[in-house]
Parts: structure tokens; C-alpha cells; sequence
């Protein structure tokens, strides 16, 4: 089978909280199909290892944490925090393999980040733009999901908000509006950026009731897609005004970011962080709490529509699909992506896979 994940990509472990000097923080992930533990070093530094001991694969996510290093609770080896073996008790000598992985690791936007590729093209400067839930003069609110789904459909699902109308409906959609975008696209080296507006909607379900009845906005979602997965929007909402290209001319009432990042286990799930919240000058009393917790209900609605697509393709995973006008979005975002692991596996990129 094909390679289905690029390797030379940061891929985000979660939000730095998760993995804290508490005795017992040992955190287990899967990413991209690795097996990878993650705990912090007295100092604080960041360790991540290959979750799987050389002797007899045990899972080192069930160690304990003596100092900078991690000892396999099996039968007691012990691994520094660059994978080497310190220790094998009942033996003087350490045979040369009997190392782990280690895989560089950077926090950053109070995300976690793990390169999964080769060690000597680990450049920080890849990581994805994003706005942490630290940044001072906004008020992120952060959550996270486990889908069990393949993230090229994530993929599909979060570059073409058209399903806003229909998935999301009760939530953070519903308009028709939505459901009739045209957004522009510039393809990057690494992702795809996308603007678009809609005009005149109503307020979405979840906030419609901080509205004055027959409040109408024009929206503005402005967005960089990077590989693997991560997805970071602006979302600015402003009072209806009467531009009907560029920037509205309404008044604005509320500039956000919402900063996400999908990171696939394995081919049949992945681990979702995401966080939404509003800048100080456009908070109001409870506004970026409503907005964290409608994109658990909205991600909710997300995962429904999204497992049941996967059992089904699954099923006949050679079906042939039909396209309509708003794959434009994901055919791009998958185009680079595919590229790239083509590129990374030695293989010539080809313009197969552009929709439009
Ligand atoms: S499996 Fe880890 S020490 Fe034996
Ligand atoms: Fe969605």
C-alpha cells in the first residue's frame, strides 16, 4: 500500500498541559502509525520516545520516570532521554542496539509538537503558524477529540466549510449562505490558504440568542491549511454592511482565531486540538467560553458524519466518487499533501489529483 503519511512533518502531540512533571505524566500517543511516549525532564524539557522497549516491546508509556531518563517496568532497563541505554540490570554490559528512538520534540504555542521524519531535517521554522492559548490580547479556550476516522477525510471536512450548512446546522452553520461559497485559493509550499466571506447571514445557532432578533452579519473566515493537518482561521464577524466584495464596511463585533490541528494515529483515527476564542477589544461577558465550548458540539456533529464516511469507504474502498464544485478546497490541500509524500519516498511530483 501506498504511503499514506508524510514523514518530514512536526505533528502535534497535544497541548502542553498534558504532559506535565506530575510522577505519573507519562503520556502514550500514536502518530502516524509510530507508537510515541512523551514526559518532561525535571528541568522541564520535553522527551519524546519511541513507545516500544528494544527487549521485548514493551510499552515504555507504562515506565517510571528516574530523573531525565525512563526505565522499562518489564525488566527494569533504563533509557536517557536520547533513547540511549544507561542501564540493564543483572548485566554489566549494554549491547549497542539496545537503544529506543528518540524524536526531536518542540513545544511551541503551548502545543506540543513531535518530528516524525528524519532527525536532520527537524527544522522548527516548519511549524505551523498558530495562535497559543498564552498569546496575550486573546482568549483562547482549548479542547480535544479523538476521531476514528482517516484524516484525509479530516482533511476534506475542514477545507470546504460548505458542509457548515448542513452538518452544522444547530451549531456554528445553518445559513444557506454557506452552502454557496466560493472561496479564493492560493496553494503554499506546505498548504493551502483560503479566504472567504458570507453576507447577511444570521447569527449561528449557538450564539443567535446574544443577538437583537434580525441581526444579520458578514463573516470573514481567512484560513492557512498546512500539512499534515493543521487548520488556523481568523474569524471576524462584523454588522451587515452593504459591501458585497473585500472588506465589509460593517462594524466589527467579534475578531477570533480558532488554531487546529489534526494529527492521525493511524489510518483509522487521529487526535484532534483546537481552540477558538475572541481578541480583548471584542470579548463580551462569556463570549470566548460559548464559542470553546461550541466547537466540542459542533466537532461532535463533525465526528458523527465522519465515522460513519469512514466505515463506509472502508467497505468499498475502490467505489468511484463523483466530484462537485466544492472539492476544489480539498482537492488542493490533498494535491500538496500527496505531493509531498511523493516527493519525500523519491517519486517525481505529478499535477495528478488538481481539481481545479
Ligand atoms: S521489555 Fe523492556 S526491559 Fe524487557
Ligand atoms: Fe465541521
Amino acid at each position: 500500500m501506498a504511503e499514506i503519511f508524510l514523514k518530514n512533518a512536526w505533528y502535534c502531540a497535544g497541548w502542553d498541559h498534558m504532559v506535565h512533571q506530575g510522577r505519573k505524566s507519562i503520556v502514550a500517543r500514536k502518530i502516524a502509525g509510530v507508537r510515541v511516549v512523551l514526559y518532561r525532564k525535571p528541568d522541564g524539557g520535553m522527551v519524546a520516545l519511541e513507545d516500544r522497549c528494544p527487549h521485548r516491546q514493551a510499552a515504555l508509556s507504562l515506565g517510571r520516570k528516574e530523573g531525565d531518563s525512563l526505565r522499562c517496568m518489564y525488566h527494569g532497563m533504563k533509557f536517557r532521554s536520547d533513547g540511549v541505554c544507561e542501564e540493564i540490570p543483572g548485566q554489566d554490559t549494554i549491547p549497542e542496539k539496545a537503544c529506543v528512538r528518540a524524536f526531536p520534540v518542540v513545544e511551541k504555542d503551548n502545543w506540543i509538537w513531535v518530528w516524525m521524519g528524519d532527525p536532520a531535517k527537524a527544522d522548527p521554522n516548519l511549524i505551523c503558524f498558530s495562535v497559543g492559548p498564552g498569546e496575550k490580547g486573546w482568549n483562547l479556550k482549548t479542547s480535544q477529540m479523538h476521531v476514528e476516522t482517516n484524516y484525509r477525510w479530516e482533511i476534506e471536512n475542514l477545507a470546504d466549510l460548505s458542509h457548515l450548512t448542513w452538518v452544522h446546522e444547530k451549531t456554528v452553520g445553518g445559513d444557506p449562505a454557506y452552502g454557496q461559497i466560493r472561496p479564493k485559493y492560493q496553494i503554499t509550499p506546505r498548504g493551502l490558504n483560503t479566504i472567504f466571506w458570507v453576507r447577511s447571514v444570521d447569527p449561528t445557532g449557538a450564539v443567535s440568542h446574544l443577538f437583537p432578533p434580525g441581526t444579520k452579519l458578514d463573516i470573514c473566515f481567512d484560513i492557512q491549511h498546512t500539512v499534515p493537518c493543521n487548520w488556523i482561521m481568523r474569524f471576524r464577524a462584523f454588522t451587515a454592511g452593504t459591501a458585497t466584495e473585500g472588506e465589509s464596511n460593517g462594524k466589527l463585533v467579534v475578531d477570533t482565531w480558532t488554531c487546529q490541528t489534526v494529527t492521525p494515529c493511524d489510518e483509522d483515527s487521529v487526535d484532534y486540538y483546537y481552540s477558538w476564542g475572541c481578541s480583548d477589544s471584542t470579548e463580551f461577558p462569556g463570549m470566548s467560553n460559548l464559542l470553546g465550548g461550541t466547537l466540542d458540539e459542533a466537532f461532535t456533529e463533525d465526528k458523527i458524519m465522519l465515522e460513519a464516511q469512514h466505515v463506509r469507504r472502508k467497505e468499498e474502498p475502490n467505489r468511484k466518487l463523483i466530484n462537485i464544485g466544492h472539492d476544489a478546497g480539498p482537492g488542493k490541500m490533498l494535491w500538496v499533501l500527496d505531493k509531498l509524500i511523493r516527493e519525500e519516498a523519491g517519486g517525481m511530483p505529478t499535477q495528478q489529483g488538481v481539481t481545479a
